[in-house]
This record gives C-alpha cells, structure tokens and sequence, in this order.
C-alpha cells in the first residue's frame, strides 16, 4: 500500500524500521479528539472559502462515518499507515473518494496531534477533577462521623498527641483540594489551540485559527507557531500535579496499610476491597491500598520519561515528541481506576473507634498537657518540660500511665499539682483544649468541617 506522504520516496520502508516508528499501536486512543479536530478544521476550511461547502459536508459526513465505523469495529488500523491521523485520513479518502485529500490542507500532522492532546487531556483532567470530589466526599463523610473519636496523633510514627480522627482525615481532604486546584490551574494551559500552526511556521491559506479554536471549545489560540508544534508542558504540569497526588494518595494508602494491621486494629476495609492468600487462609490483605502506593511509581517514571525526552530538543517537533502519548495515556488511566477505587474504599472501611480510644488511653499522649498545666500556674515551659519528663520516666518504672498516678505522687515533682490535673488529663479534654484555629479540638473540627463543605460546593 502506497504511503500518504510516498512521492519523495523510492523505496518501501523497511519492515522492521515501519513497525517500530508506528504509534497507531497507542495513539488510536486519540481516535475520537482527531475526528472532532478535523471537522473543527475542515469547517473553518468552508468559513474561509478554502474548500466549497459541498466538500465539506462530504468529509464531515465522510468523518462521521468513518468514527461510526471505528467504533463498530468495522475498520482495521494499520501500521503501515502510521498513526492514527494517516489511518484516519485513509479510512476518509475510502469512504468519500479522493476530496478526502482535501483535509489536509492548510494544516499538518505536527498541530494535529498537538490538537487531539490537547483535546484529549482536558476531557481526562476534567474527569479526573470530578473523581477528586468523590474521593474528597468520602473523605469527608468520615469526617463528618468521627469528631468525637479519639486516636493517637503521630510524629516519627511515635505516639504524640491524641487527635480527632475527623481531624486526621480532613488533613487528606485538604491535600485533594490542592490536587485539585493545581489540575484546574493547568487546565488554563491545557485549554489553549495549537490548530492551524501547521508544520511549525503557519501556513499561506487564509486560515482562521481562533474560529477553529472557538469550535473546538479551547479559549486561547498559541500566539507561536513554533511553540504551538513543540509545546507539551500542558502535559508535564498534567503529570506533575498527578504526581503530587499519587504522593497523597501513597500516604493515605501507607496510613490505611498500618491502620488495618493486627498491631493496630484501627480500621478494618470492607472484605470487597481486599483479598486473600493462596496459602495462609487466615489473612486479608489490603491490596488496594497497597496497589495505589505502588501506582504512585509509575505515575512519578512517566513524569521523568517526558522531562527526559523533552529536555535536549531544538525547535519544533521531532519525532522524540511521540514518546509523549504512552506515560500520559498511563498516567490518565492509572489516575482515574485508582480514584474510582479509592472513594468507596473509604467510605465502606469501618472504624474501630473503640480500638482508637483504648490506644489513647494506654499512652503517654497526654504529657505536653501537664506541661501546659504547669505554665498556666507560672511556670516556665523548659522548667515543666524537664518536671513532666522524670513524671513519665518514674510512670514507666512503676508501669503506669499518667491517670493512675495518685496526687501525691504528684506533688513529690511540684508542689503546685492539684485534683483538676486528672481532668486536664482525659483524652477528650486533651483534645477539645487544642482549641487554636485549625486545631484537633472538636469545636475546631465542626467549624473546618463547614470549611469543607463549601470548598466543595464551589
Ligand atoms: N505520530 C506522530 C506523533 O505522535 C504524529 C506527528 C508526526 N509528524 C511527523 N512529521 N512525523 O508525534
């Protein structure tokens, strides 16, 4: 079969040499943006009088039918037709005859597929924010269940400070919001036409790219030619937000990991969300959780491969640039099958509260509370601090917790200890005393909770 662009050729590609440069094995996936690109095209084509009328409605229906049979699985893609922009163009001329050729005029396959990326990534960004606020509901219907449970707070993975676990998890329900702003804030970038920028240097036809644009739903136009054909930061900011997500996800995943376990016994996933041993018939394995921290790798390997095939590239496209599709393909679809895990994952995972409250009442979580004490009878913190630390070394030997000490063991490290030391003492008096604006104590929790709720109407 002859080749699209055969006529400056005297010999057939080698066989091995077609199949490796081909990218119809990945970028079919672009099958649907390149259509719509083309009618976009070949409609500003009529506009501007560069094909009659009567052409145009012959290759915009000659497309229609072609995606129609595409979708069907009528039409067979080839590797000797390249990609999927050839394939496309060869199924139309098929289907129409040879005003199918007509197409391509005024445009090349370099803002081509610059447009079906474009085109592509933000229907997918636009899916991926939507899936975001799932994620972040169910983060926050937790929440919404958990004000009064108490668990202990962290630092080193060393008890710290016990905490509102609606605190805890709305720490992860802000993290999604970030995410989420930065997918819309590279939207605006996303949203941008490289159509009609041609090869690399713009075209002699009287184009018109902002109608074209405008068609296709993008609200700017490359003001460069040049850098309309070379230009895949859209897709680094794309995979760098996903990275930094994959990140919070990693973590939240790791926490659900250790929360689940037998030596923690704080959650325990709904058994649709986990699997079992070929062997050991006792267990259940978070898998999912630990599928998502492990997906996190990829998605970061995507984001290093194209800043690696980026980096060393002169101006405008080179072939390198078809390296793109395959990692951020990946990374889409990684993102939104984690995602649509990760929502009910939450949400169906039951909480072991009273594991949580016996964990903060067997610790020593409550000492910086005596230290403040102490201050607020004038002393000086440093001075509390090193009163507090023998109070916990003494409780260890003695195989106490700071409840069980009796007020005279008290008064033996400082006079000014009184009765109201065992109240400031109680875990949820530990926390509802952390009142300072973002704070774990409840009164805190239920106002950021109501911060929540309107973030996530906007
Ligand atoms: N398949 C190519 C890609 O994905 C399309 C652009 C090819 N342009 C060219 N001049 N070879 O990058």
């Amino acid at each position: 079969m002859s080749k699209l662009w055969g006529g400056r050729f005297t010999k057939p590609t080698n066989k091995l040499v077609e199949e490796e440069t081909a990218s119809i094995g990945f970028d079919q996936k672009l099958a649907a943006q390149d259509i719509k690109g083309s009618i976009a095209h070949v409609s500003m084509l009529a506009g501007q009088g560069i094909v009659s009328q009567d052409e145009k409605e012959k290759i915009v229906n000659g497309l229609i039918k072609v995606g129609e049979k595409l979708e069907a699985g009528k039409l067979h893609y080839s590797t000797a037709d390249e990609d999927i922009h050839m394939n496309i163009e060869k199924f139309l001329i098929e289907e129409i005859g040879p005003v199918g050729g007509k197409l391509h005029t005024g445009r090349s396959r370099n803002d081509q597929v610059a447009t079906d990326m474009h085109l592509y990534l933000k229907e997918h960004t636009e899916a991926i924010i939507e899936l975001i606020s799932k994620t972040q509901k169910a983060v926050f219907k937790q929440a919404e269940k958990h004000v009064e449970t108490l668990l202990p707070g962290y630092t080193h993975l060393q008890r710290a400070q016990p905490v509102s676990f609606a605190h805890h998890l709305l720490a992860y329900f802000w993290m999604l919001q970030r995410d989420k702003e930065r997918f819309e804030d590279g939207l605006k970038r996303t949203n941008i036409s490289p159509l009609g920028a041609g090869a690399l240097a713009g075209t002699t036809f009287p184009i018109d790219r902002h109608e074209s644009a405008h068609s296709l739903g993008f609200d700017q136009v490359y003001a460069n030619s040049m850098d309309a054909v070379s230009d895949r930061d859209f897709i680094l900011e794309f995979m760098s937000a996903a990275s930094i997500m994959m990140m919070h996800i990693s973590r939240l995943s790791e926490e659900l990991v250790i929360w689940s376990s037998q030596e923690f016994q704080f959650i325990e996933l709904d058994d649709s969300f986990c699997t079992g041993s070929s062997i050991m018939p006792q267990k259940k394995n978070p898998d999912v959780p630990e599928l998502l921290r492990a997906k996190t790798g990829r998605v970061f390997g995507n984001l290093f491969g194209l800043l690696t095939v980026l980096k060393g590239l002169p101006l405008a496209y080179n072939k390198d640039m078809q390296e793109d599709k395959e990692g951020m393909f990946d990374t889409v679809e990684t993102l939104e099958a984690g995602l649509a895990m990760l929502a009910p994952m939450i949400e169906t995972m039951e909480v072991k509260t009273e594991n949580m409250k016996q964990a903060v009442s067997e610790d020593f979580s409550n000492a910086t509370d005596i230290a403040d004490y102490l201050v607020n009878k004038d002393v000086p913190f440093r001075e509390a601090h090193e009163v507090i630390g023998k109070i916990v070394l003494y409780s260890i030997n003695k195989k106490k917790f700071l409840l069980d000490l009796t007020i005279d063991e008290y008064k033996q490290f400082h006079s000014l200890f009184e009765e109201d030391i065992y109240h400031v003492l109680e875990p949820s008096q530990v926390v509802r005393n952390r009142n300072s604006y973002g704070g774990t104590g409840q009164e805190q929790v239920v106002s950021q909770l109501k911060e929540a709720e309107s973030a996530l109407l906007k």
